[in-house]
């Protein structure tokens, strides 16, 4: 019979990358030790909306396969108390993330109209005045339209350097010319085959060759928001597209090099940092972040640190001694937000083995819940001696460590 047990942490692999749970207040170990060794950090804390932001999460086979059913969670509350516990948040994060780069990095803060100015104050502050890089304009057209004056339709991304010698190369991300810039001009093809839109100013020609690239200014305009359909979309709330951050990301960054975001919410800037050959760092509050993250990275060289809770659930598991198999039923959650009607292994996004150890939960196999595999496996050939502790992920991202009681009766359902 397999019964919970108290254990502070769980670790989950002994990769590179590293995903943990916690908080910027409180900073993990693991993440202080990267001190002056990261090269770009993204920053996309709560904006101080007043909103405890609500998600859906989808549960079972049926959901992870069709995307319903689903439940309802509460995601990150993005309430302060005033202004000024806001802006003490704000600059534990940014100036933590200053003190992870390196001489050559570079640190991007994206805010919106509530706390945008202030930040701007802070980071001069912090960084420097002539730090400054940027103040980017990401514009877009989705949400509500106001009638009492203009729409607030942009967020603002400041980029700072944090010494002089930061790295930039633009030309790693050109754009494709836009036909704005040919309206008023000529055409023309030249004596290779080139084709340009050219104008005549102070009696000289100026040519722009059609496959000559462009590259961004500081207001972007080109990059919308998730779609509901998007197949990006995780269903994190206030999750940013890739793209946004990958152009951020680019010019700074070089394969191998460390990327950190320290409310990396559903994984966005990591997971842009692993297409580009980057390693990541990730820090959340929020337990179900983490998981949402860990579906959407890959496993491999990933440590994945996390807290368990501290409630007591029953978890259906036991040993069949005739087909010589650990099996998985379920766990018995109820009240909400779990549904009544669930099948309790529906209940479980995920489930690990490995040992319960001086207070750390340390994972040797894991088994998890994705689209591509909706279906989770319930049981595994093992050996009766010396059975496994078990970390059991629900359907919300909690995490519980379960410990083998020996000379019980089990139930193996
Ligand atoms: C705007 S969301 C980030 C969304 C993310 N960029 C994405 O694309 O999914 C802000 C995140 O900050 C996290 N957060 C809030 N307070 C925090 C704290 N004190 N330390 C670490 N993370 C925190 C929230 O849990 C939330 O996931």
């Amino acid at each position: 019979m397999y019964e919970q047990t108290t254990v502070r942490r769980t670790v989950c692999g002994d990769g590179e990358n590293l995903l943990v749970c916690g908080t910027v207040q409180r900073l993990p170990k693991e993440i202080l030790a990267l001190r002056g060794q990261v090269q770009f950090v993204y920053l996309d804390p709560p904006f101080m909306t007043g909103e405890t932001f609500r998600r859906k999460r989808v549960y079972g086979e049926k959901g992870w396969r069709r995307g319903s059913p689903s439940l309802s969670l509460e995601g990150y509350a993005d309430r302060f108390a005033d202004e000024r516990e806001y802006l003490r948040f704000l600059r534990r994060l940014v100036s933590t993330s200053r003190e992870l780069l390196q001489e050559e990095g570079v640190f991007c803060l994206h805010l919106d109209w509530r706390m945008s100015a202030q930040g701007r104050v802070l980071c001069d502050r912090l960084f420097g005045k002539e730090r400054f890089l940027n103040e980017i304009i990401w514009s877009y057209e989705s949400g509500g339209r106001s009638k009492k004056c203009f729409s607030r339709k942009h967020d603002t991304i400041l980029m700072y350097a944090r010494s002089a010698k930061y790295r930039f190369d633009l030309t790693r991300v050109p754009l494709p010319r836009g036909e704005h810039r040919k309206n008023h001009m000529a055409r023309g093809i030249d004596e290779t085959g080139r084709s340009y839109s050219s104008i005549v100013s102070g009696g000289r020609e100026y040519r722009y060759y059609d496959d000559d690239p462009v590259y961004p200014g500081d207001v972007w305009t080109d990059i919308g928001f998730l779609q509901q359909q998007d197949p990006e979309r995780t269903g994190y709330p206030t999750q940013k597209p890739e793209k946004l951050i990958e152009r951020l990301m680019k010019p700074v960054v070089q394969p191998g090099d460390r990327v950190a975001d320290l409310c990396c919410g559903s994984g966005t800037t990591l997971a842009a940092a692993e297409k580009l050959g980057c390693l990541y760092a990730g820090l959340d509050a929020c337990p179900e972040a983490i998981a949402v993250c860990q579906a959407r990275l890959k496993a491999e060289n990933l440590t994945v640190i996390a807290p368990t809770a501290e409630d007591s659930v029953p978890l259906n598991a036991g040993y069949d001694e005739e087909a010589g198999r650990l099996r998985i039923g379920g766990l018995e959650l109820v009240g909400p937000p779990y549904p009544e009607n669930a099948k309790s292994l529906d209940l479980v996004e995920a489930w690990e083995i490995g040992r319960a150890e001086k207070d750390v939960f340390r994972t040797e196999r894991r088994y998890q819940r994705s689209f591509q595999y909706p279906a989770l496996i319930d049981s595994l050939s093992l050996g009766r001696e010396n059975l496994p502790d078990l970390l059991v992920t629900d359907a919300a991202g909690i995490r519980r460590v379960y410990r083998w009681k020996e000379n019980q009766k089990e139930n193996p359902d």
